[in-house]
């Protein structure tokens, strides 16, 4: 559309040069300032003329009228003046252009190469091994994977990180309970099931024994100063819990650039360590050593515990001096729930007390929420729901449903992993992020309404026409509204994922999914295609068919979406 909307402010600019001899008009402001209209039967683009009003010394409805009056154009069909508005009806000869637009750039439309190459660095996802991965990580993870393929699309290079939690006290505790309680045989057995059990019960008994919490503390310390012992244990359970979190990545269709977690900064930290302790920026704080941001409105940042070992801060102040130096990033973006707000807030502040310059360049992108309402949900240990559980009864539940409604598909078994991954996926990121949201598996799995399945099964109708339509053919005339608003859906696409790479909201993609399926399907009840008319009218609605195929496949992967060919 913004191609469109640079017409129209052109047109504007030229008549009220022409008009009022004022030539100061900036045509790509002016070309933002056009919205779009409520209703679309008063035109596909309005121009408000309010904040001209003041240098053309004229009231609104008057430019309105007189730059109405004056221009014509071939773009546009019809302009008219209403109140202060000058509305702009897209003409047909535009439409085709926009469908021509489409087809010649395939499935690089809606690309671009804003990032001209430049690097952003991505954390996100980073479980902590042996706890849970349960459906607090489900944002992180998706609403992460979808930054990074969005501006791999607007032609940054993207570096995914992992940053797994696999340093810490958590670990001491781990340790702890292995050595107490733990089966080896058992955890080989479960995997990372039995791990979280014990996880469970060390918290469990550490309530009624609280010297628990100081002997995990103590196993930490001997992690930190490399213990054999201890690192061969430690090295396991990241393995057995990393093997578990590996099916949940694959059903999703992600991988990593890096899976350095927080263990590969352990000997990185010293250095920074001492670089605040020469800045003079440590203070000691009941043994520990913190840092004041009283002055910023903040608590302080701890840095080391009495016992000397390090923090989460710690590892993250390393962890960003590490990218900077080996990616040399243009933006290095961290997502992970706002519980966490604070905490980035507060190393990031350190990170520009410490004289770096890139502490502008780190982003925390936050995220509500998530709980699951309906459906019973099994739970494990803990109340926790887990991704993978909730996952295997939403693909259960689609299985059921295919088993009735399709029973001769092929490949059931993908197809339903598909569509009950997807759905829970695109329940999840249809919500702006920031929400606190609850959903029910009932509503995700819906084939109607604002739902994954809705839109993989109209991507998967829009193949099945096409398979039936061979060749696809060139040429052909618009009759119908409904192909007209398809077109001008088509046009939004670019501007969509601009706003989704601004505001670091993935929801712009998800919700113009819905936008472009609701405009397909009206399309595709009222106007027949493979038996339109005559063979004008059959190709152009082949041609829309097939670029709306096109871009809702390009779309539902930006969203980590897996695209069934038929459900
Ligand atoms: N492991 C942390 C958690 O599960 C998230 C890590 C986010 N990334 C970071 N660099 N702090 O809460």
């Amino acid at each position: 559309m913004q191609k469109l909307k640079n017409q129209a402010a052109s047109l504007i600019a030229d008549s009220v040069k022409k008009l009022w001899s004022f030539d100061e008009l900036d045509t790509s402001e002016l070309a933002s300032m056009l919205e779009y209209p409520p209703d679309e039967t008063m035109g596909d683009l309005a121009f408000p003329c309010f904040k001209l009003s003041r240098s053309l010394r004229a009231a609104p409805p008057k430019i309105a009228a007189a730059i109405a009056e004056n221009i014509s154009t071939d773009a546009f069909s019809e302009i008219n003046a209403v109140g202060g508005y000058l509305n702009f009806k897209i003409s047909p000869a535009s439409l085709e252009d926009i469908l021509k637009e489409v087809e010649e750039k395939g499935d690089k439309y809606g690309a671009s190469d804003i990032g001209n190459r430049k690097t952003v660095v991505l954390d996100y996802s980073s479980p902590n091994i042996s706890k849970p991965f349960h459906i607090g990580h489900l944002g992180t993870t998706v609403i992460g994977h979808s930054l990074k393929l969005l501006h791999e699309f607007a032609g940054y290079k993207c570096v995914g990180i992992n940053h797994l939690g696999d340093w810490g006290t958590q670990n001491g505790k781990q340790i702890v309970a292995f050595k107490r309680w733990g089966d080896r045989e058992k955890v080989e057995r479960e995997g990372i099931d039995a791990l979280v059990e014990l996880y469970v019960k060390f918290h469990e008994e550490a309530e009624k024994d609280p010297s628990l919490n100081d002997a995990a503390r103590a196993e930490f310390k001997k992690l930190e100063e490399h213990d054999p012992e201890n690192i061969a244990l430690w090295k396991w359970f990241v393995d057995v819990s990393f093997k578990e979190y590996e099916v949940t990545y694959k059903q999703l269709g992600i991988s990593f650039d890096s899976y350095n977690g927080e263990s590969f900064y352990s000997d990185k930290m010293p250095a920074q360590v001492e670089k605040m302790k020469e800045l003079g920026l440590l203070k000691l704080d009941d043994g520990a050593s913190i840092i004041d941001l009283s002055e910023y409105n903040m608590p302080p940042c701890l840095i080391l515990k009495s016992d000397g070992t390090t923090l989460y801060p710690t590892r993250d102040i390393a962890a960003a001096v590490y990218r900077n130096n080996t990616y040399d990033f243009d933006k290095c973006i961290y997502v992970t729930s706002s519980g966490q707000s604070l905490h980035f807030a507060q190393w990031f502040k350190v990170v520009e007390l410490m004289g770096y310059d890139f502490y502008d360049k780190l982003i925390h992108v936050p995220y509500g929420t998530v709980s699951i309402g309906g459906a019973k949900l099994a739970t494990r240990s803990g109340n926790v729901v887990l991704l993978k559980d909730l996952f295997r009864q939403s693909v259960e539940k689609v299985r059921e449903i295919m088993d009735e409604k399709n029973p001769d598909l092929e490949n059931r078994d993908e197809v339903s992993e598909a569509v009950g991954v997807g759905a829970i996926v695109f329940n999840y990121l249809f919500n702006s992020r920031i929400k606190d949201i609850n959903f029910t598996l009932e509503s995700a799995l819906s084939f109607e309404g604002n739902t994954g399945p809705y839109a993989q099964y109209t991507y998967a109708r829009t193949c099945s026409i096409l398979e039936r339509s061979g060749d696809l053919p060139s040429g052909g005339k618009l009759t119908s509204p409904e192909e007209g608003e398809v077109l001008r859906t088509l046009a939004k696409f670019p501007e969509r994922v601009s706003a989704a790479i601004e505001e670091y909201e993935p929801s712009n993609i998800t919700r113009y999914i819905i936008d472009l399926c609701t405009a397909f399907n009206r399309f595709y009840h009222n106007c027949p295609i493979l038996q339109a008319e005559d063979d004008d009218v059959k190709a152009i609605r082949l041609r829309i068919t097939a670029a709306v195929n096109n871009v809702l496949g390009t779309a539902l992967h930006l969203i980590c979406m897996k695209t069934p060919n038929k459900i």
